[in-house]
């Protein structure tokens, strides 16, 4: 169901969500609407370095349970998402860029730079490579539990699994790096508040 909320209630109005009906489900276009949406992210250079895996089988759901330490809600939860980052996307960053330079969003001599800026950036620098894959899927992951909250879905971000063992068992491929789990589906039982927040005093500084 379309929620009618704004946007500031819908920030308000989040929260992680431990049970899910698992009797309802999400279908395939909505999966690929709030991977879509996901991409709407900012990335460095535009370097899309992300991949979204949809876990929704229930042999695939047991699986990625087990590898979260058996967290129930991967079983629960309509999809969970093993949102990716990636290391390479420096490599084909002219290709990637390619529509943006065709719809005129970016002029070719730029997209033409910034290629040999990151490839000189990132080629030699794995941590730099690892740090702009995680900053990339993070923004995703929160875009895409955004959007499912506008949804009327529930979602939970989840960092408690054996990246290791994901990249093995799913086939990722050494390119890919696990960066979070993200569950969405029809939230079960009753919402519990949002849990509280430090106050900005405590968390802001102006210079
Ligand atoms: C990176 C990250 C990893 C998390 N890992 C887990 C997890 O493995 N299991 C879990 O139940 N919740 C996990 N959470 C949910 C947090 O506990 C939750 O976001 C936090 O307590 C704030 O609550 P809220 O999301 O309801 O506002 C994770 C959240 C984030 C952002």
């Amino acid at each position: 169901m379309k929620s009618q909320q704004t946007f500031q209630s819908l920030i308000e109005s989040r929260v992680t969500t431990g049970h899910f009906d698992a009797n309802r489900a999400v279908s395939h276009e909505a999966v690929r609407q709030l991977v879509r949406l996901a991409t709407k992210a900012p990335s460095a250079f535009n370097l899309q370095n992300w991949r979204f895996v949809a876990v929704r089988s229930s042999e695939a759901k047991e699986l990625l349970c087990e590898l979260a330490y058996g967290q129930a809600q991967v079983k629960e939860a309509a999809v969970t998402f093993i949102v990716c980052g990636q290391l390479d996307g420096y490599r084909d960053l002219p290709e990637t860029l390619q529509p943006s330079v065709e719809v005129g969003a970016i002029p070719a001599s730029l997209g033409a730079k910034w290629s040999s800026m990151v490839a000189e950036l990132h080629q030699d620098n794995p941590q730099l490579r690892r740090d702009e894959a995680f900053r990339s899927a993070s923004l995703a992951a929160m875009i895409l539990m955004l959007a499912a909250q506008d949804q009327g879905l529930a979602s939970g971000a989840m960092s408690g699994f054996d990246p290791e063992a994901v990249v093995s068992r799913f086939e990722l491929g050494e390119q890919f790096v696990p960066v979070m789990l993200v569950t969405v589906g029809h939230p079960a039982g009753s919402r519990r508040p949002q849990k509280v927040r430090k106050p900005v005093g405590e968390i802001l500084e102006f210079r």
